[in-house]
C-alpha cells in the first residue's frame, strides 16, 4: 500500500518504518526541513532502540522516504496524522497542528484517501477534521481515527506487536483498507465508532496513569504501617484481573503522555459539566509524590537541625530521561528535581546516559557530568531519578571513599537496598 505520514516524530518516525518493513510505500512529511535532512543522511532526531538500523534499512530498500512537500501525499492510499498535540495552559489539548496539517493537505487528497489521525485526541476530532475537509471541498476523503499505544524505549517491539489494534471508522472504506493494512498483525482488532476509538486511548492512558498513582498512595501507606509496597504490589498483582505490569511505586510517572492525557481527559469531561473526581485525584498524587520525596531526602540529609537553604550541600541526581530507554526529558522528575535542589541552594551534579545533551538546553546551574563515577564525588546524597538498568547495575561500592555522606534516596525502587546497607550505606526507597 502506499502511505503517508504527516508528522515524523516519535509516533510517526516508528510507524513509517514498521510500515515500511511490512512492505509498504511509506513517505513521511515533517514541517521540519532539517530533521528531514538530517533523516535522509540516516541521522535519527531523538534515541529509540534499534530505529536507526531500521530506518537505514527501510531507506536503502527504497521503502521509505522522507520530505517536506504536502503533494508527497497524492497518491497514498492512507494518510496517517502523526503531529503533536500538546497541552494548552488549561489542560486541554491543543489540536493547532491537527488542524494545520488537515489544511496544508486537503489540497493534496485524492477521493477515497482515508486521513487516519494515530494522534491522541479529544473526543470529536476526527469528525471535525471530516467537516474541514468537507469545507475545502473534499467530500470523498474518508477519517478514521486509529490510536497509537507504543512506549517510548520500546516503540518498536509494542508498533510490531500489539495488544491490540483499535481503528475508530464510519465507513466500510476506511475500515477495509486499515483491516488491510494491518492483516498481518496478530492482534485482536476493535473496531468501533470514531468516538469511542478516540476515547479508548485517553481511557487507557488514564487508567494505567491512575494505577501508577494508586501504587503510589498504598506505598505511602506501607511506609506508616510497616508495610513493604514491593511485596505487596507482588501479592496484589498476582490476580490476573489486576496484573503486575505498572505496579511500580516511586517518585510518579512523567513523560510527554500520562501528565499531557490525563489532563485532557479531565478538560474532556469537566468542558461537558462532568466533574472527573478519581482522574483529579491521580494528577494530585502524582504532583504530591515527587515532593513528599524530596522533603525527605532534605530531612534525612540535614537532620533536624538547619535552615531550609542547602548551602553546602551536594547532591547528584542519576536519571534525567523521564524513563529508561529514551533521551525523552518532557515532564522528567530528576529535571524538576535538579532544578528546585540548585533553587534551594544546593551543589547539584547530573548524570543521564542518553539523555544528557536534552537537559542541557533547559537545565542551568547543575554540574553535568560524564559518569556516575563523576557525578558521586562530594556528595551528600545519591539520588535515583529514572529506571536504567545502568544504575541498578553499578557497584556503589567502587565510589564509597568518593562520597561525603553514604545517602542513598532511590525513587524507583530499583537498587538491592538489602545489600547497601549491608556495605555500609543509609538506603531509602519508597513504600517500606
Ligand atoms: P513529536 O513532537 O515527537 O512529533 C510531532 C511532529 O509533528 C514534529 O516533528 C513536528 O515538526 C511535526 N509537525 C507539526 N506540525 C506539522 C504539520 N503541519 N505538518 C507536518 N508535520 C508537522 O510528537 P509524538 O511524541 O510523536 O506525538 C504525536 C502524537 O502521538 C501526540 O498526540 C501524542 O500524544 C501521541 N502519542 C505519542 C506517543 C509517544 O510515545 N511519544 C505514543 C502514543 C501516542
Ligand atoms: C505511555 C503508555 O505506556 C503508552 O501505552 C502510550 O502509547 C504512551 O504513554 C502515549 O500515549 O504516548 P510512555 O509515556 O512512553 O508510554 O512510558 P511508560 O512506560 O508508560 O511510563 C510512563 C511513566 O510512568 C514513566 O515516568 C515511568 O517511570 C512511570 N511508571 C511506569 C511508574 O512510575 N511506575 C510503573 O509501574 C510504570
Amino acid at each position: 500500500m502506499k502511505i503517508a505520514i504527516i508528522g515524523t516524530g516519535y509516533v510517526g518516525l516508528v510507524t513509517g518504518a514498521c510500515l515500511a518493513s511490512k512492505g509498504h510505500d511509506v513517505c513521511c512529511l515533517d514541517v521540519d526541513a532539517e530533521k528531514m535532512e538530517q533523516l535522509k543522511q540516516g541521522k535519527m532526531p531523538f534515541y529509540e532502540p534499534g530505529l536507526e538500523e531500521l530506518v537505514a534499512q527501510e531507506m536503502r530498500s527504497g521503502r521509505l522516504t522522507f520530505g517536506i512537500d504536502k503533494s508527497m501525499a497524492t497518491d497514498a492510499q492512507i494518510v496517517f496524522l502523526c503531529v503533536g498535540t500538546p497541552p494548552k495552559d488549561d489542560g486541554s489539548a491543543d489540536l493547532m497542528y491537527i488542524f494545520e496539517a488537515t489544511e496544508q493537505l486537503a489540497p493534496h487528497l485524492s477521493d477515497g484517501t482515508i486521513l487516519v489521525s494515530k494522534s491522541t485526541v479529544p473526543v470529536g476530532t476526527g469528525i471535525e477534521i471530516r467537516e474541514r475537509l468537507n469545507a475545502a471541498g473534499k467530500q470523498d476523503v474518508f477519517v478514521a481515527s486509529n490510536p497509537e499505544f507504543l512506549r517510548e524505549g520500546k516503540a518498536i517491539d509494542d508498533f510490531m506487536n500489539p495488544d491490540r489494534i483499535v481503528i475508530g471508522v464510519e465507513s466500510d472504506r476506511a475500515a477495509q483498507l486499515l483491516r488491510e493494512l494491518y492483516e498481518s498483525f496478530n492482534c485482536p482488532m476493535v473496531q468501533t465508532t470514531i468516538e469511542s476509538s478516540e476515547m479508548i486511548k485517553y481511557a487507557a492512558n488514564a487508567f494505567l496513569a491512575t494505577k501508577i498513582s494508586y501504587i503510589n498512595e498504598i506505598a505511602n501507606v506501607c511506609e506508616f504501617v510497616g508495610a513493604d509496597v514491593r511485596d505487596v504490589a507482588l501479592g496484589v498483582g498476582l490476580d490476573p484481573r489486576i496484573g503486575t505490569a505498572f505496579l511500580n511505586a516511586g517518585i510518579g510517572y512523567g513523560g510527554s503522555c500520562f501528565p499531557k492525557d490525563v489532563r485532557a481527559l479531565d478538560q474532556i469531561a469537566g468542558a461537558r459539566g462532568y466533574d472527573f473526581k478519581l482522574i483529579k485525584a491521580a494528577i494530585g498524587v502524582n504532583q504530591e509524590q515527587r515532593w513528599r520525596f524530596y522533603e525527605r531526602v532534605i530531612k534525612v540529609m540535614k537532620g533536624d537541625k538547619g535552615d531550609e537553604r542547602l548551602e553546602g550541600k551536594k547532591v547528584a541526581i542519576l536519571g534525567l530521561a523521564f524513563k529508561a530507554g529514551t533521551d525523552d526529558i518532557r515532564e522528567s522528575i530528576g529535571v524538576d528535581f535538579a532544578r528546585k535542589f540548585v533553587e534551594d541552594g544546593a551543589q547539584v551534579s547530573v548524570y543521564d546516559p542518553r539523555a544528557m545533551e536534552n537537559a542541557r538546553r533547559i537545565l542551568t546551574g547543575a554540574e553535568f557530568c560524564a559518569s556516575i563515577e563523576q557525578a558521586v564525588i562530594g556528595v551528600d546524597a545519591i539520588i535515583i531519578a529514572t529506571e536504567w538498568p545502568e544504575f541498578r547495575d553499578f557497584d556503589y561500592m567502587d565510589v564509597v571513599d568518593q562520597v561525603r555522606q553514604k545517602l542513598i534516596f532511590d525513587g524507583r525502587n530499583l537498587l538491592d537496598g538489602e545489600k547497601l546497607k549491608e556495605q555500609g550505606f543509609l538506603y531509602h526507597g519508597i513504600g517500606f
